[in-house]
């Protein structure tokens, strides 16, 4: 499996970080997780424009390539894996580079380590046929979730948490309010209406989040982005995750209680199928676009 590593495609078990670099000494840096489709980047633009404004926030030094060079690189690392013709994700990641440990950031003009490793994606069937469990969990994390940095403890610890429950996924509240998943965003249906927490510093403004958001007006739902508190969710009819390893996954328990029916709803199981098409039409995308 082949990797880029600043500047160069090479072998995955012969890419070094060095010690030094700050993603290793303090998580500095932001990521993306893309999902590509026979060769094709679903949703690119919306994925570069995060990590450019993630860059900025942070006010790590711009690679010294563009986004639309990066974007290139993503499309020649699934061609040079022989991903183009199924399912695959691209992972891309950049630090505040290599410097002796200091936590103020190093001089502006350390190049920043700029990593793209890709490989074959199965997307979760099952899961999404027959729901998932889910935890709530305390959000622990930082007040700047809406940067996709990858520092990502209180993440794994909620997850873990999740898993040790026999859960897929854990789902953030702060405040008495849901935030986001561990991995996902979060949707209810309650008393009808589609709702998604709106978007602030407490969550990340995931991609699939704002795709699910454009299909359910273009299927005619109204959709509320507005908070959800704890105790509505207990009434919720619906609640599903979005994300772009999990699409749009039903969840059909919440701790200790069984959401609606027990099985996945009609807005999941209607937005779910958008979705897909939406994932086919852009592996039907001419190769530029
Ligand atoms: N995570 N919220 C959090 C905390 C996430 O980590 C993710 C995605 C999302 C969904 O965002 P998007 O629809 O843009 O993928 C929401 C990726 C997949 C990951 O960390 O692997």
């Amino acid at each position: 499996m082949l990797v880029y590593l600043n500047g160069r495609f090479v072998e995955k078990d012969q890419a070094l970080v060095s010690v030094d670099d700050r993603g290793f000494l303090f998580g500095d840096g932001v990521y993306e997780v893309i999902r590509a489709r026979k060769g094709r980047l679903f949703e690119d633009a919306a994925h570069f424009a995060r990590l450019a404004t993630g860059l900025r926030a942070l006010r790590l030094p711009a690679p010294s390539q563009d986004m639309a060079t990066l974007r290139g690189l993503c499309v020649e690392l699934l061609e040079r894996n022989q991903l183009v013709s199924a399912d695959a994700t691209v992972y891309l990641q950049i630090t505040r580079g290599v410097a002796p440990r200091t936590h103020q950031f190093p001089k502006p003009d350390t190049p920043p380590t700029v990593y793209l490793a890709a490989g074959p994606f199965t997307p979760p069937l099952s899961a999404q046929a027959n729901g998932v469990h889910t935890i709530t969990h305390p959000d622990i994390r930082w007040a700047r979730c809406d940067i996709k940095t990858v520092n990502l403890l209180p993440n794994a610890w909620a997850k873990q948490c999740a898993v040790d429950a026999g859960a897929a996924e854990a789902i953030f509240m702060r405040d008495g309010a849901l935030t986001d998943g561990a991995s996902s965003n979060v949707f209810a249906v309650i008393a009808g209406e589609l709702c998604t927490p709106p978007l602030s510093t407490y969550l990340l403004p995931g991609i699939t989040r704002r795709v699910v958001l454009e299909l359910a007006h273009e299927l005619g739902l109204a959709s509320h982005e507005r908070p959800i508190y704890f105790s509505e969710l207990r009434t919720a009819d619906e609640v599903f995750i979005t994300g772009t390893t999990s699409d749009v996954t039903p969840v059909i328990r919440v701790d200790d209680w069984t959401v609606g029916n027990g099985a996945p709803g009609a807005v999941s199981t209607a937005l779910q199928r958008a979705l897909r098409d939406r994932l086919d039409a852009c592996a039907g995308r001419p190769a530029a676009g």
